[in-house]
């Protein structure tokens, strides 16, 4: 029988989705989409012979679904999950980042728990080839102990982007660069390097006018012993410049790059091992279209047939980048460290403003 998925939210990140659903359609049926703009609902329904609503509530009750795909301002994933968890008993597949606060993000997986369903988060990057590669080095121990562990984007995000949708920018409903683009490269960090124990970060808003910052760098120090840096930003111009992930191991270092860490650059051994060559080869020319796919088609399996792809975020998995995202805003909010484990106080993301 095929997966029954309705979405929630018909916008820029659905658009993918869309794509993904249309190529699997031996595997799923979109039976239901739903948002606020009717609209753009109908489009999506035409599109996936699915039916259109503006009012999630009214469409779980009157459609068969299995699973829901979250895919809204990232600020209502926790009060929408939960009411899709606890309200409808439905399987939840998140857009990242889970949630924008703790409390959210643990009631979610709470609920997912209690009610025995399936909670999966979207971090696409995770599936692409030259990470699973260098995941499985570093799990070989193959790098050694890892001693630095860096991530960087420079990206372009300009006031027409903030200014495309209210919540674009806000504390209580995105974050900035580090929360929004930058979850995907914290998650990085916590997947290939463990878990962190202290950081240290500066953050500001230089170039766009929004209320979160534009430009953070941090510092961080992981379990392991591995020391790290990241630096998250929208303030590239005049276009973006690039990402990049670096790992230097006693043994051995690595290099990824590409804008959605899809290339490995640079990965060489004390033992004379170099496979910078091969990997690159065989990367798609759309690393998000590759990497969107791939996931999105493992998470399928996982509802479907319980096949757990060993990538795929599930549960309690997508806390732990999410934590380090509160612990670095923490940190540049009072100015100084924060170790774990912590709860924030300070950190304004997914605060709701004073009515
Ligand atoms: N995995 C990725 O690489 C990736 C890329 C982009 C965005 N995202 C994530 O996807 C999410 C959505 O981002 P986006 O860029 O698509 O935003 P968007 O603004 O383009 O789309 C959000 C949609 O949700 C709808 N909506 C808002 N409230 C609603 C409600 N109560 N009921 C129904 N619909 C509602 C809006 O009308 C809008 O169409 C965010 O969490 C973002 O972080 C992930």
């Amino acid at each position: 029988m095929k997966l029954r998925i309705a979405i929630i939210g018909c916008g820029k990140a659905s658009e993918k989705h869309l794509r993904v659903y249309k190529a699997l359609t031996e595997l799923i049926e979109v039976v239901a989409v739903c948002d606020l703009n009717l609209g753009r609902a109908e489009v999506f329904a035409k599109e996936l012979g699915a039916k259109a609503y503006t009012d999630f509530k009214e469409m779980l009750k009157k459609e068969p679904v299995d699973v829901v795909d979250l895919a809204l301002p990232s600020g209502l994933h926790g009060e929408i999950g939960k009411i899709v968890l606890r309200g409808f008993k439905k399987h939840l597949l998140v857009e990242k980042p889970l949630a924008l606060t703790l409390r959210d993000a643990e009631e979610l997986i709470n609920l997912s728990e209690r009610y025995k369903l399936k909670l999966v988060t979207i971090f696409q990057n995770r599936a692409n080839l030259p990470v699973q590669k260098l995941k499985e080095f570093l799990e070989k121990g193959l790098l050694g102990k890892p001693l630095l562990i860096s991530t960087r984007f420079y990206w372009k995000r300009d006031q027409s982007y903030y200014d495309s949708a209210d919540w674009r920018g806000t504390w209580a409903l995105d974050g900035g660069a580090l929360a929004q683009q930058g979850c995907h490269f914290v998650d990085m960090m916590v997947y290939l390097g463990g878990d962190v124990e202290e950081v240290y970060a500066k953050m500001g808003t230089y170039l766009s006018k929004i209320e979160a910052e534009d430009l953070l760098v941090g510092t961080l120090r992981f379990k392991n012993g591995a020391l790290g840096t990241i630096e998250a930003t929208t303030c590239a111009r005049p276009k973006d410049i690039k990402a990049e992930f670096v790992v230097l191991g006693e043994k051995g270092s690595s290099i990824l790059s590409g804008f959605s860490l899809d290339r490995l650059e640079y990965l060489a051994l004390d033992d004379g091992v170099n496979l910078s060559l091969d990997l690159s080869e065989k990367n798609p020319e759309n690393p998000y279209g590759f990497a969107i796919y791939q996931y999105l088609k493992s998470a399928i399996l996982f509802f479907k047939e319980g096949a757990l792809a060993p990538y795929l975020s599930v549960g309690e998995d997508a806390l732990k980048s999410l934590k380090v995202i509160l612990a670095l805003y923490e940190s540049a909010e009072r100015n100084r460290p924060i170790s774990f484990p912590f709860r924030p106080r300070y950190c304004k993301l997914g605060r709701k403003p004073l009515a």
